[in-house]
């Protein structure tokens, strides 16, 4: 046994030396090869640079954590849970921003993303006033897609809102900030802890705490409302009275709200859960099919929705 143990020591220490001379001998990838330009959004812990990576031309968007702030704060589980959250879509979904690498230095942690050029949805939302029903639909379907694909992943997102879709060189959406994220996994579960944009943020949470994949579609149903109507669905004067009237269920449409658009908005806002439309079993008649085939969605390619031009912006 002492033998066994030694030896397991020794290649131990072996596999550091070897992989400590991979990092003397093969560069790996750090914050030198890249040139930073403008900042594109800050966080609380975070800030987001464009940047350029030198050997290939190749434009990103770097988030750059604090890692002082971070274990002060003692958020550093927080960031990791981006990471693996990342990691775990991977670059399997055009809707998604895409994690390419991470890596860090003495003070911070990298995240290198899909640079979306166009910014985000929300500066979009309020440049225009609101956006005609044909670009709220297009918008709509593209988030439908990228969330299924999220929630395929068991990855819920927890703060979807328009400051976090950001919009690309085509127009076309990427969800971003997976930063509140959470892996369906039972060993990490902060889902008692956490609570959302105020004015996003679905009766369920603020009741119990309690969040699933239909949380994100409550979301939706506000995200819809307010592209069309250009404000929000639910606005107190305050964080509390927002609340108030998220637990009442207390909104109304503007005159000319589009009639399909109000059916799947009113489908999507509903108090229980497990009610809300798509959040079925495959299969059932309230499956992710169904929120497809509503008919607000009658004019959309499913197929050809990430290849498709972006309607003009409107
Ligand atoms: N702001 C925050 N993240 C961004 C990204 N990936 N691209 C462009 N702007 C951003």
């Amino acid at each position: 046994e002492a033998q066994r143990v030694a030896i397991k020591a020794r290649s131990k220490s072996r596999n550091r030396s070897a992989s400590k001379t991979r990092n003397h001998s093969v560069s790996r990838i750090c914050a030198e090869d890249f040139e930073f330009g403008e900042t594109l959004g800050e966080g609380s812990y975070s800030e987001v640079k464009r940047a350029t990576h030198r050997g290939s031309g190749q434009q990103y968007a770097i988030k750059i954590l604090d890692k002082g702030h971070l274990k002060r704060k003692q958020k550093l589980p927080v960031a990791l849970a981006e990471k693996n959250t990342l990691v775990k879509l991977g670059a399997g979904h055009p809707g998604i921003v895409h994690l390419h690498w991470t890596f860090q230095d003495e003070w911070s942690l990298f995240f290198v993303l899909d640079l979306a050029t166009n910014g985000e949805m929300q500066t979009c939302i309020s440049r225009l006033g609101s956006l005609s029903t044909t670009c709220a639909r297009y918008y709509a379907a593209q988030i439908v897609d990228a969330v299924e694909y999220m929630h395929s992943k068991d990855v819920i997102h927890r703060d979807l809102k328009p400051e976090n879709l950001l919009l690309d060189d085509a127009f076309r959406i990427k969800l971003t900030d997976f930063g509140t994220g959470k892996l369906l996994e039972p060993s990490v579960d902060r889902a008692k802890s956490f609570v959302g944009t105020a004015q996003y943020v679905s009766p369920e949470l603020l009741e119990s705490g309690e969040t699933s994949k239909s949380s994100d579609l409550w979301s939706l149903g506000c995200i819809i409302y307010q592209m069309i109507a250009g404000r929000f669905a639910f606005q107190g004067l305050s964080e509390y009275y927002t609340w108030q009237k998220i637990k009442q269920l207390d909104y109304s449409f503007p005159d000319g709200f589009d009639e399909e658009a109000k059916d799947i908005v009113q489908k999507l806002l509903v108090r229980d859960p497990s009610a809300r439309l798509g959040v079925g079993a495959p299969g059932s008649v309230n499956d992710r099919q169904a929120l497809r085939s509503h008919p607000f969605f009658a004019t959309i390619n499913w197929s050809t929705l990430w290849t498709d031009p972006a309607p003009p912006p409107e």
